[in-house]
């Protein structure tokens, strides 16, 4: 496994490489869990060579003390890529990514950004547009993975993608949960004790709202689950929304030939989980 910290040189192996050898993309911020490694697990499948970034993106934060303290785990991190064979490592400083002009470029994801996430984290989303643009434009993937997790992400860079014409196969990657259902994520390990025994609570009233929407409308099915919540004095509901798949807005009236999906967004104490589920 080789692991580049300059453009330069990762730029140089992706040239030195056989012709017509495919690249998987597997874009992190590092403190890798086994979600991550089910997305690179999946692209050491489809492709010849497989670069992982590690990065903590400063201009998708919108509060400064989340950026100084997202866990910084290398030593682990590069121990796990190795163990599940990844090519190359590309572990860019900021100033190695942004100079010394560490802002976004403003983007217009055809109002994608303004739903759930968009309207709790101010300018994260153009944060992420730049930080995979620019990956995309350094290692120029054959196919890109993302996962499912950050549904909106995934759908942004997407649109990001198709609309700034870049020659990279988005693929979505199927949320990987812990044994009790609830979505990896390094936050998890942040939780304390009785937190951490309440949060699969989340994936469960998911599953239930997704039996619900059998029978009952959306504003229905909201009305239950953000009644489920009130019942549970541990987790805040900081939102829970039923939306298009494609377009993400809040859907109005069902309509069999679309695909739904619900959103959640909960606090335990400090620490704030995401979800999805497709109905
Ligand atoms: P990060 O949070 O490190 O996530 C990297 C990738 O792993 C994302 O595509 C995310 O959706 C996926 N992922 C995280 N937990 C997952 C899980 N439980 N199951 C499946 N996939 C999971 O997302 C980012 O970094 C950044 O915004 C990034 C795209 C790297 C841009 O900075």
């Amino acid at each position: 496994m080789l692991v580049f910290a300059k453009i330069k040189s990762v730029l140089q192996r992706i040239q030195s490489l056989k012709k017509g050898a495919s690249i998987g993309f597997v874009p992190t911020m590092g403190a890798l869990h086994k979600g991550h490694l089910s997305l690179i697990e999946q692209a050491k499948k489809e492709n010849d060579i497989v670069i992982v970034s590690i990065f903590v993106n400063p201009t998708q934060f919108d509060k400064k003390e989340d950026l100084i303290n997202y866990p910084k785990t290398i030593d682990s991190d590069l121990s796990l890529l190795k163990s599940v064979y990844c090519d190359i490592v590309f572990t860019p400083t900021a100033e190695e990514i942004y100079s010394n002009n560490i802002t976004s470029q403003l983007f217009n994801f055809d109002g994608l950004e303004y739903q759930m996430e968009g309207k709790f984290r101010d300018g994260h989303f153009d944060g992420v547009g730049t930080i995979v643009k620019r990956l995309f434009e350094i290692v120029t993937p054959t196919k890109s993975y993302f996962g499912e997790k950050d549904f909106q992400q995934l759908q942004i860079i997407r649109k990001m993608a198709e609309k700034h014409q870049i020659p990279t196969k988005i693929i979505g990657c199927e949320i990987y949960r812990e044994d009790d259902g609830l979505a990896m994520s390094s936050r998890n390990s942040r939780l304390t004790k009785e937190h951490r025994a309440i949060a699969p609570f989340i994936y469960k009233t998911l599953k239930k709202a997704k039996n619900e929407f059998g029978t009952k409308n959306a504003q229905e099915v909201i009305y239950w689950v953000e009644n489920e919540f009130k019942k549970q004095p541990l987790l805040a509901l900081e939102y829970f929304e039923i939306a298009d798949e494609d377009t993400l807005q809040p859907i109005k009236n069902k309509d069999s030939k679309q695909k739904y999906r619900a959103f959640i967004a909960v606090f335990a104490d400090k620490i704030r989980l995401i979800d999805n589920i497709s109905l």
